[in-house]
């Protein structure tokens, strides 16, 4: 099946919530109804923008002002949607985004503290009038968030970002929320702390209604 135009769907949550592997499941089972799915993340998802992931997650660039931060993911963000999302789009894909620019306005916006309007600005020329169609946010408290998260590292080092002390998450967590609470119509909230089986099913739900409907 093809879809007249594509649909843009985003994924968002604090780290930890577990939002990869349901991207992969809702991306199966999606190409399984006969769509076709262009999966990709943020940042990264192209060359240049996996060469600007490997720099925002070092742990070495402890020194990375706020700014530069922003412009960073930005500078992934716009590569990506005029390289990868905007062409499948026209192509009449559903494409999956793995974080977009709520996770500025929510990591750097909120936990940097740099501000919502300002992240906003900056993000505007990277987006290029591009919005998601829908935006699935994965709920969960930070303190299960956060043991999920080094449970996964299996003792491994935490990035840059996961670095951040509980504070920071703390201020992510209700941004994510605030966006959540003012864009009802976009912005479909998921409890993180259901059995992975039943978020897939909910997640599924929320996507085939949009599309029947779109
Ligand atoms: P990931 O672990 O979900 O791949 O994301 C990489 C990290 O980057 C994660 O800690 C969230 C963070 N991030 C931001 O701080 N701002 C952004 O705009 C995006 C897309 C991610």
């Amino acid at each position: 099946m093809t879809l007249g135009k594509g649909i843009f769907i985003t994924f968002e949550g604090i780290d930890g919530a577990g939002k990869t592997t349901q991207i992969l499941r809702l991306s199966r089972w999606l190409e399984g109804q006969g769509l076709h799915v262009a999966r990709t993340r943020e940042p990264g998802g192209t060359a240049i923008g996996d060469a600007v992931r490997s720099i925002l997650l070092n742990p070495a660039y402890d020194d990375m002002s706020p700014r530069a931060e922003v412009l960073l993911y930005a500078a992934s963000r716009a590569q990506l949607v005029d390289r990868v999302i905007r062409p499948a789009l026209a192509e009449g894909k559903v494409v999956l985004c793995d974080r977009f620019v709520d996770a500025s306005i929510a990591y750097q916006g909120a936990g940097l503290q740099l501000g919502p309007e300002l992240v906003a600005q900056v993000n505007a020329f990277a987006l290029d009038g591009l919005r998601p169609d829908i935006t699935i946010l994965f709920d969960l408290d930070w303190a299960s968030a956060r043991d999920r998260l080094v449970r996964s590292r299996g003792g491994g080092q935490l990035d840059r970002i996961e670095q951040r002390d509980d504070e920071f998450f703390h201020r992510v967590q209700s941004a994510f929320r605030e966006i959540a609470n003012r864009e009802l119509e976009r912005v479909k909230i998921v409890d993180a702390a259901q059995d992975p089986d039943a978020i897939e099913q909910e997640i599924r739900d929320i996507i085939w209604k949009y599309i029947r409907q779109s």
